[in-house]
């Protein structure tokens, strides 16, 4: 399919002061779009000019919540080269989702050539200042103007771009997390795995809360018998304890994260033993008291790796590791981002260049 491009002829000025860019708050000039029914497939591929997208007020995703998304970064290297982290592994979890939400799936390949393409175009946004990346973000969404409750067949496929910094203003400083008892994010069956909107909009009455105590995130727990940590906020947890570095398994309501595939594979190249099994909140609890919870870490696109320094567990805040980021953390953090900027050897074959 070919990608038609209108070039926009009012560009924005560029942000100025590259450390105060925030997360998700800027766009760039222009954004990628394309159409999907049933009698065409995908078609009418094309790089608009960044701007409103005008839906029927019966769109099945303002009823329904149709939809799904991605993020994924590029980064700007020193020698100016353009580059992405294991963007197939976005777009193959992409069309995971869309398969959990009855939505057309997409041709991965050709998505990331709309990508790079779309990338080339807007490359002067791809920041220049250490810690800053372009943030991108792919969603995809029911736009039936119908208020049934019926599998879609008109889907709207955009890409979007955000140059961005640290999603947490704290940055790689460890955020305090609270463990959430009431609300659920997610059960087994549900949509869990799959990045659907919903899981997120559903999210933030706990966030809230949090927030209102003074706690950056929640620690999530399982929604049938509210045992088992699951996720942290919208990252995946992993915990250090006597040794082991221990993570939730994916049962269907955790997220497949991409970061958090990355981490365990290079925690087990170090030699570091990893365990992905259930974690009841009373393990981590005993291991917090006892003080053999030696690190605690959240792992995603935005916040990469997140240190964790207190811990709330049924109202008594718990310090982790002095309240410093741990050396585990550290050096998973120092490696992953050196991969990414490409300071380090990208050994596994993580990285997809831009051109
Ligand atoms: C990401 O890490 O890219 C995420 O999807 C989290 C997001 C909801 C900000």
């Amino acid at each position: 399919m070919e990608i038609s491009v209108t070039l926009n002829t009012n560009p924005k000025a560029k942000p100025q002061d590259e450390t105060a860019l925030g997360f998700g708050k800027i766009f760039t000039d222009h954004m990628f779009l394309m159409n999907y029914n049933p009698q065409q497939g995908w078609h009418d591929a094309r790089i608009v000019p960044f701007g409103d997208i005008s839906l029927s007020p019966a769109s099945t995703v303002l009823h329904y919540g149709a939809e799904i998304f991605e993020g994924m970064k590029a980064y700007r290297r020193k020698d100016g080269e353009i580059q992405f982290f294991r963007p197939q592994e976005n777009f193959r979890r992409m069309n995971n989702s869309a398969d959990r939400m009855c939505l057309p799936k997409l041709d991965e390949e050709f998505c990331l050539k709309a990508l790079k393409k779309l990338v080339n175009i807007d490359k002067d946004w791809v920041p220049h200042t250490q810690g800053a990346s372009l943030y991108i973000r792919p969603f995809l969404f029911g736009n039936d103007p119908f208020l049934g409750v019926h599998t879609v067949s008109n889907c709207i496929f955009c890409i979007i771009l955000s140059p961005s910094g640290a999603y947490y203003k704290e940055g790689i400083n460890p955020v305090k997390i609270m463990i959430e008892t009431q609300d659920v994010r997610a059960v087994r069956g549900g949509t869990g795995y799959a990045k659907c909107g919903g899981n997120y909009a559903a999210s933030m009455r706990a966030g809230e809360k949090a927030e209102q105590k003074g706690y950056a995130q929640v620690l999530w727990l399982d929604g049938v018998e509210r045992k088992y940590v699951e996720e942290v906020g919208s990252m995946n947890v992993m915990f250090k304890i006597s040794g082991t570095v221990v993570t939730p398994k994916l049962t269907g309501s955790v997220l497949p994260g991409i970061t958090r595939m990355s981490c365990i594979a290079l925690l087990k190249s170090w030699g570091v033993p990893v365990e992905e099994r259930l974690i009841s909140v009373e393990e981590l609890a005993k291991a917090v008291k006892d003080g053999t919870l030696e690190e605690a870490w959240g792992t995603g696109t935005a916040a990469v790796v997140s240190p964790m320094g207190e811990l709330n567990v049924d109202g008594v805040s718990y310090v982790v590791n002095g309240g410093k980021i741990g050396a585990l953390t550290q050096k998973l953090y120092d490696e992953l981002t050196g991969i990414q900027w490409g300071v380090k050897p990208d050994t596994f074959g993580w990285i997809e260049p831009l051109n």
